[in-house]
Order: structure tokens, then C-alpha cells, then sequence
């Protein structure tokens, strides 16, 4: 996220950890809100043409990113907290450390959240390849789901002056019936 560990030596890290820290707690903050609101606004259906197990990898997939969404800030805040190291939010104001303080928990917290990063990794990859997949390969508007509201407006737009041109159409085809009548006898 934030190159807080990189450096050990750097006099500003423990600036840098704040940082991360932050982060970190804002995404947590973030990923609920999405959560609930995904709730509330239910995703339209994945498209049908897609097979089976292509179902399953995608929301896996997803399920599993938003597990890594909550559980790397959840494993870094306990790895803080009870090791009491409070966050200071953006220099706003200090995140209270809701755990007691227990040395064997942060370590166990730290172990989760250093061991967490590689799954994420992994994820990420997975994901961003999967939707390049989808782009360049299979082309099939997966991307265009995430901007259902557009999309819908687009496809409702199209369908009306579709509904439009075909009822031109009709009358077209009604007025000159007589005259193809008599043209084809
Ligand atoms: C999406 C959220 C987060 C991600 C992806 C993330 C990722 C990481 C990664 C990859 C490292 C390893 C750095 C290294 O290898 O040295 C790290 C270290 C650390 N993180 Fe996070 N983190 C997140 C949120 C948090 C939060 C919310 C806190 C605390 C409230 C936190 C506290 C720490 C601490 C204290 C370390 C230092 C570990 C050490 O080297 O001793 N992280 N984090
Ligand atoms: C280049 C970067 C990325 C691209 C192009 C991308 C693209 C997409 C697309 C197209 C979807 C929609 C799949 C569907 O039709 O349901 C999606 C879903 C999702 N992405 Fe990404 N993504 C990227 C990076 C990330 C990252 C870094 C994360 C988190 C660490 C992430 C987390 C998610 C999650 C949790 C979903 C599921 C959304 C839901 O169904 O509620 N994505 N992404």
C-alpha cells in the first residue's frame, strides 16, 4: 500500500506506518459501505454467456477480494491496537484501541497480516487478468457491467428508437400495401 516497511532505517517510518495505517482503515471504512450498499443495489446478473465454472471462478473471485478487503486492515488494526500502537487518522484524530493489549494477539495479528499480502497479491493478478481476458479475448461487455446505470439508460435509448424506426417502418409498409398489391398483382 504505502512503502512504510520498506525502509527500516528511515527516521520517517513511523510517519509512514500512520500513513498505511490510515489507508488501511479508510479502505476497511469503504469496503463495508460498499458491502451494504451492494446489499441495498443487488449487481444485474452475470451474463449468460458465461459457462458454469466461469460463474463460480468470477464470484469466488469477488467473494474472496472483498474477504481480503476487510480481513487486511481487520488483521492490521488488531496487529496495532493490541500491540498499543494507536492510529492516528490522517493526524485527525487517534482510532481507540477497542482490544486490550496482549503481545501474543499482536503477534498473531501481525503473522495474519504479513502472511494476508500474498493472497492478495494473487488476487489482484487473478482479477486484473481475468478482465483483461474478458476485454481482448472473450469481448463480451463484462467490463460494461460495472456501469449498469449508463449501460441501462444506452440500452433503453436504443430500444425506443429501434421501437421507433420499426413503427416508421410499419406504417411505411401499411400505406404502400394498395400500390405493392397492384405492382404484384
Ligand atoms: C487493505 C489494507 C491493508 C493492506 C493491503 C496492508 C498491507 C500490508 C503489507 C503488504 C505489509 C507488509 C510490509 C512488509 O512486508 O514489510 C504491511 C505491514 C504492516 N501493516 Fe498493513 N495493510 C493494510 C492495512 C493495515 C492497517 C489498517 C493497519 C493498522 C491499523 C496496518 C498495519 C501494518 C503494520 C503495523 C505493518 C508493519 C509490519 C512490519 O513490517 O512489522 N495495515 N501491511
Ligand atoms: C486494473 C484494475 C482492475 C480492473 C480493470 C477491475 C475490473 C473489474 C470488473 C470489470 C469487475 C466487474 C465484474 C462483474 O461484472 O461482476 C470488477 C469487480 C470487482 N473488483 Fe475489480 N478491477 C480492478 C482492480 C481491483 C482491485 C485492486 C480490487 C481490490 C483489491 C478489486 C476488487 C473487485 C471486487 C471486490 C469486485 C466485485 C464487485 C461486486 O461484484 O460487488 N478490483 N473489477
Amino acid at each position: 500500500m504505502t512503502p512504510a516497511g520498506l525502509d527500516l532505517d528511515n527516521p520517517e517510518r513511523e510517519n509512514w506506518y500512520n500513513v498505511h495505517k490510515s489507508i488501511g482503515l479508510t479502505i476497511l471504512g469503504l469496503a463495508i459501505v460498499r458491502l451494504v450498499w451492494r446489499w441495498a443495489n443487488p449487481p444485474p446478473p452475470l451474463p449468460g454467456t458465461l459457462g458454469y465454472l466461469e460463474r463460480f471462478a468470477a464470484l469466488l473471485s469477488h467473494w474472496r477480494l472483498y474477504a481480503a478487503l476487510i480481513f487486511m486492515p481487520a488483521s492490521g488494526y488488531l496487529f496495532s491496537a493490541v500491540g498499543n500502537h494507536p492510529v492516528n487518522w490522517f493526524g485527525l484524530f487517534t482510532v481507540p484501541n477497542i482490544v486490550p493489549y496482549s503481545a501474543a494477539l499482536a503477534h498473531f495479528g501481525g503473522a495474519l497480516h504479513l502472511a494476508g499480502q500474498w493472497a492478495l497479491y494473487d488476487l489482484i493478478i487473478l482479477h486484473v487478468i481475468a478482465t483483461i481476458w474478458h476485454i481482448v479475448v472473450r469481448r463480451d461487455g463484462a467490463l460494461d457491467r460495472t456501469l449498469s446505470a449508463q449501460n441501462a439508460n444506452a440500452t433503453k435509448e436504443a430500444e425506443v428508437s429501434r421501437g421507433r424506426a420499426k413503427n416508421v417502418f410499419d406504417t411505411a409498409t401499411r400505406r404502400a400495401a394498395p400500390s405493392l398489391d397492384v405492382l404484384t398483382g
